[in-house]
């Protein structure tokens, strides 16, 4: 019922391979990749080949937050480097509706990523083409950030869209969050409606070294607290 998605923003970038094996050895769901542009966001990250280079070492879905502008030129490179899901922010494409497409048209799920600041609206006329909602509860371009209260109140209208969607479609759109997330808030935000967390340095923060089951520990009371309120 919910998926815990470490961010690779915090892992060791000279062994992203292992780390990737590990924190899904560890109990992680998806592989949250961080794309960055220093243009959108003023920071650099990784691209379609560190994507390619990571698929080889896990089987779990690699959700691909493109923080990027423009957006739709290199949607086709993450579908081809393994990309199971791709979400953008609606601010950087120019045609929301045609970019939503693309990531569909090529074989991956889609998703539309929402800002501190930035409204819903932007749903409205585009549910049936996505698969995901992504809230941003901090601003983006940074990991190890504190997160943004008021998230709280837009996650319950997100899920609120959601939920009444579902009910007319029958089509469930998971509601992921992404900033901030640790043990001591992570049921909290799940009260407030999210089904799928990133989490950044609260995982890969949580230590380093050989063993493939390090992340175990701090998955584990990820989960131990999802499962307080999924009781
Ligand atoms: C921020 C990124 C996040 C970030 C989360 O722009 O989109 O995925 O890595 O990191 P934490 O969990 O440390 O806030
Ligand atoms: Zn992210």
């Amino acid at each position: 019922m919910y998926r815990i998605a470490p961010s690779l923003l915090s892992a060791d970038f000279a062994r992203l391979g292992e780390e990737v094996s590990n924190v899904i050895a560890s109990g992680a769901d998806w592989i949250h990749f961080d794309v960055m542009d220093n243009h959108y966001v003023p920071n650099l990250t990784i691209g379609p080949l560190v994507c390619e280079a990571i698929r080889p070492h896990t089987t779990a879905p690699i959700d691909v937050h493109l923080m990027v502008k423009p957006v739709d030129r290199i949607i086709p490179d993450f579908a081809k480097a393994g990309a199971n899901v791709i979400t953008f922010h609606p601010e950087a494409s120019e045609h929301i509706d045609r970019s939503l497409g693309l990531i569909r048209d090529a074989g991956c799920q889609a998703g539309l990523v929402f800002n501190p600041a930035t409204p819903l609206h932007h749903l409205d006329h585009v549910m049936d083409k996505l698969d995901v909602v992504l809230l941003m509860s901090v601003n983006p371009g940074f990991g190890g950030q504190k997160f943004i209260p008021e998230t709280l109140n837009k996650l319950r209208a997100a899920r609120a869209k959601l939920d009444a969607y579902a009910a007319q479609s029958g089509r469930r759109i998971l509601l992921e969050i992404d900033g901030g997330v640790k043990v001591d808030n992570i049921a909290e935000i799940a009260r407030a409606g999210a089904d799928t967390f990133v989490a950044g340095s609260a995982v890969f923060g949580a230590g380093r070294g050989e063993d493939a089951h390090r992340y175990d520990t701090v998955i584990g009371a990820l989960r131990a607290e999802l499962a307080q309120v999924a009781a």
